[in-house]
């Protein structure tokens, strides 16, 4: 069956996830509730949000206004991702951090669907106990998968030799778009079995008047933000974008409508084959 819009996909621990996700960096605090609810009612049901963006508690609000106006929608409907950030890491320090994050959440939500390391910036020993805790957190039912973020090849397969590891990552959410297609780390998904969530999809809009990209969506009569989001869908990743602009939600929700398959030319253009991080790299990071 081909991927709609509203489909969801299968992670490696039985559960599903959105394919579609809207993310809250760099929205403002303030804005943060009413635009999480715009996202839902414009059909997003997948919300990425983390310790670092400070706006889980107002991410989970805006859930929890939209699932009270729609009583045919429920909880397990809406997929709400956080982060633990830097500086937390380690089994007492993640500990600790996890329940900060649900204690924020709970008035709203009463569970965490995906709970990400946000960097692998640490060391081995804190990792692992990070991951620990996270395990823990699964066991208790107050978050439903675990998964990282900005994790590189070494830092999977340190995860991997863990004879303590149980729950095995779901995601690996990383910056991922034709100037970044991180061919190793896809490879890396289909040998550990996690899906890649692409972030800053959109490239931070630092690419969009590219003129091959400009070129490829003036072909298909759409916008350059379009075609970024369906190369992302058709590489099998889950695209999170932030918009401020319930216009550009709309637009950037649909894309599995109204945007057909790129085609083999589009995709030789896009190919860039380069490795041009637009906004910072913690997979290379190696332990002090
Ligand atoms: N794990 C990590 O380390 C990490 C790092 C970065 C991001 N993320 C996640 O990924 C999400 C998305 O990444 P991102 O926020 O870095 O960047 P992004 O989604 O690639 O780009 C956002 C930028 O694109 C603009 N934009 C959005 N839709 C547009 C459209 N249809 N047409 C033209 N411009 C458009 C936005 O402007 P307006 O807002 O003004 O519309 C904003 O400037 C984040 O919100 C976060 O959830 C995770």
């Amino acid at each position: 069956m081909s991927l709609q819009k509203d489909s969801w996909l299968p992670l490696n621990n039985g559960l599903k996830i959105p394919v579609s996700g809207f993310g809250l960096y760099q929205i403002p605090v303030e804005d943060s509730t009413k635009l999480t609810y715009e996202a839902l009612k414009a059909g997003y049901r997948h919300i990425d949000s983390a310790q670092a963006y400070q706006n889980e508690e107002e991410g989970a609000k805006g859930i929890s206004q939209f699932l009270k106006e729609n009583s045919d929608i429920k909880r397990s409907d809406i997929f709400f991702t956080t982060k633990i950030k830097n500086g937390e890491h380690g089994y007492e320090e993640s500990k600790k951090s996890i329940e900060k994050s649900l204690a924020k959440v709970s008035p709203y939500i009463d569970y965490i669907d995906l709970f990400l390391v946000h960097s692998p910036i640490s060391s081995k020993e804190q990792r692992l106990g990070t991951w620990k805790a996270l395990q823990e957190a699964v066991e208790s039912g107050k978050v439903k998968s675990i998964g990282v973020s900005n994790f590189g090849t070494p830092h999977l397969d340190e995860l991997y030799a863990w004879e303590g590891l149980k729950n095995k990552p779901v995601v690996n959410q990383l910056e991922l778009h034709p100037w970044l297609p991180r061919k190793d780390l896809q490879a890396y998904g289909k040998k550990y079995d996690y899906l890649l969530e692409a972030y800053s999809p959109l490239t931070q809009a630092k690419k969009l008047d590219d003129p091959e990209l400009v070129s490829i969506a003036k072909k298909h009569n759409v916008t350059p933000a379009q075609i970024l989001l369906r190369w992302s869908y058709d590489q099998g990743f889950i695209p999170l974008a932030k918009t401020v602009n319930v216009d550009r939600i709309k637009e950037n929700f649909n894309v599995l409508d109204n945007v057909p398959k790129l085609s083999d030319e589009d995709y030789k253009i896009l190919d860039k084959d380069s490795y041009e991080v637009l906004t910072w790299d913690p997979t290379k990071h190696v332990d002090q």
